[in-house]
């Protein structure tokens, strides 16, 4: 153990953490929890602790705890985080105020409702669309793309869906329609992909006054992201793409399939896909 981390070891910190329960609450209100710091305690680990020791009603979202699923994200000190990915020693307030991600309806306590978010990211057709639904379905082999083109869509392709960029959206908190950054930097994602021939349908889901021109490139999202995914630069990317489409009337043609390699075969004993169920 490093000397400062045996410098905050049973440290005593305050938890100061919103509360609200829609059956018996008129509005949401502080609670306050003190506990001792232990080493490598993540701000999750904190709320873990405080619901195992002192108050089992304290209710949050969580599941992978290693920054992969997204469920964790909440207002840490005013700002977006995966809590299970921030360490109390990184906050540097002896009180540290845990809220619901902001701009959100809560469900209860730190659980806010992500329901009209994933609507929105549905809405952009968030998957590959082309006209060999055939292959697509029951697919023969792999649609060529190469280093290159995967560098154009890998970065937004990052995206958890943790819901902290509309959190910190300016846009968003005033605008409960606007498509919102992660949406948006979906339908680049997809929009940038080498195999994907939707780019005429995609944009069409955009085509209205809350949409990608709504963004005012506050950046802010891109701050937020815990994953680096700069969703203000999939906005702009965006923008040109549109531009290219509805002005120039440049599309894509989309990926082939790609020569599978001579000598190339299924090696003994790995088990086949089981039967499909949808
Ligand atoms: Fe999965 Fe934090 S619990 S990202």
């Amino acid at each position: 153990m490093t000397e400062q981390a045996k410098g905050c070891q049973d440290k005593e910190m305050t938890f100061r953490i919103m509360r609200y329960d829609p059956d018996k609450d008129a509005k949401p209100y502080f609670q306050q929890y003190k506990i001792k710091l232990q080493h490598g305690m993540t701000i999750l680990d904190a709320l873990m602790h405080i619901k195992e020791t002192q108050d089992p009603t304290l209710s949050y979202r969580k599941s992978c705890r290693m920054g992969i699923c997204g469920s964790c994200a909440m207002q840490v000190n005013g700002f977006p985080r995966l809590t299970c990915q921030t360490q109390v020693t990184e906050i540097s307030t002896d009180t540290i105020e845990v809220r619901p991600l902001a701009n959100y309806p809560i469900i209860r306590d730190l659980v806010p409702d992500l329901g009209d978010f994933m609507a929105r990211h549905e809405s952009i057709l968030p998957y590959i669309i082309r006209e060999d639904h055939q292959e697509q379905n029951n697919p023969t082999g792999e649609y060529s793309q190469s280093p290159a083109e995967l560098e154009e869509y890998l970065q937004f392709a990052y995206c958890i869906k943790c819901g902290s960029c509309l959190a910190a959206c300016p846009t968003n908190a005033t605008d409960r329609k606007f498509t919102g950054p992660q949406a948006l930097a979906a339908a680049y994602r997809y929009a940038a992909d080498s195999r994907d021939g939707g780019l005429a349908a995609r944009l069409d889901t955009l085509d209205h006054p809350n949409s990608l021109f709504r963004c005012h490139y506050a950046g802010a999202c891109s701050e937020a992201c815990p994953k680096g995914v700069d969703p203000s630069l999939g906005i702009q990317l965006l923008k040109r793409k549109l531009f290219q489409k509805k002005i120039l009337g440049r599309g894509q043609k989309p990926a082939g399939m790609a020569q599978t390699p001579a000598g190339i075969g299924r090696r003994e004993g790995i088990p086949q896909a089981p039967e499909k169920t949808v």
